[in-house]
């Protein structure tokens, strides 16, 4: 029996283990929540949609004949990963996590550490100023008692639906991005206050750069916890404990 992966994605290090897996000339399968309307095309075959909680994840694994998972979803998709944590353990299959070190404080950085978005919510309760705010649409609803703030969203895809926010202006655009241009955004649009997840990777970096630079605060929302698992930071990384554990179970 050959291995044949599932990697839970909807990240760049998703992909990139995508490629390292097509490279190798490995089975896989890429699975996206749905959340974006164009996922970035993966070399191996994709799925699209949550599975049905950790039962239904149970039966796709047993369905697709899955012999290894890889966790590569974003840090703070918390669920997914412990629905993963549980559905691999019933069916004693391994399972890996592909993460990103948390970001760390700098000198010079202005930082204000929060444990969840209704603690970001509640920092926020505060006289009018001009906030970016770099959650993620799922999640502009839970700010919206804090109407009194102007709001620059940058989102993924263009909103289908009336914001909750009374004063916003949304940059459509996908990351990754860079110091300069986030810097010159900041300037532009003349904020006040950077709210971000604390994703990680460099990707989204830029934004805490450039609030730095430019001497703001950073509302910074901490990662949830989640289950003990394995976790390696590189695709090859991956690529090795695949080689381990296929000796271990002979596969
Ligand atoms: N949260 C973020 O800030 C963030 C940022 C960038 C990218 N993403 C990506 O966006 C996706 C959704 O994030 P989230 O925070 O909404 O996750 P979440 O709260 O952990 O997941 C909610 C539900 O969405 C489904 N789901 C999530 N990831 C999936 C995947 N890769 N494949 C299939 N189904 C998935 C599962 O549905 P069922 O229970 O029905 O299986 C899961 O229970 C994740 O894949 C993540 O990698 C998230």
């Amino acid at each position: 029996m050959t291995p044949n992966l599932l990697i839970l994605g909807g990240t760049t290090e998703a992909t990139a283990l995508a490629k390292t897996v097509a490279d190798a000339g490995l089975r896989g399968i890429v699975s996206f929540a749905g959340r974006v309307d164009r996922p970035v095309r993966q070399p191996l075959p994709q799925r699209i949609g949550g599975f049905g909680g950790v039962a239904g994840l149970m039966s796709f694994l047993k369905d697709q004949s899955i012999t290894h998972v890889v966790d590569a979803t974003h840090p703070f998709a918390a669920q997914m990963s412990r629905h993963a944590v549980a559905a691999t353990k019933a069916l004693d299959l391994p399972l890996v996590a592909l993460t990103r070190p948390a970001w760390v404080p700098q000198t010079g950085d202005i930082w204000h550490s929060v444990a969840d978005i209704a603690g970001a919510v509640e920092a926020l309760q505060r006289p009018a100023a001009r906030v970016m705010l770099a959650v993620g649409r799922m999640h502009l609803a839970a700010f919206a008692p804090n109407p009194q703030h102007f709001y620059l969203l940058r989102l993924v895809d263009p909103p289908k639906t009336a914001l909750p926010l009374p004063r916003t202006e949304v940059l459509v655009s996908r990351g990754p991005f860079r110091e300069a241009e986030d810097s010159a955004l900041m300037q532009h649009h003349r904020i006040e206050i950077v709210v971000s997840k604390n994703a990680g990777g460099t990707g989204a970096y830029a934004k805490i750069a450039a609030a730095r630079a430019l001497k703001l605060p950073v509302i910074m929302i901490d990662r949830p916890a989640l289950p003990d698992r394995m976790e390696v930071a590189t695709p090859k990384a991956v690529l090795r404990w695949l080689a381990h554990t296929c000796t271990d179970l002979g596969v």
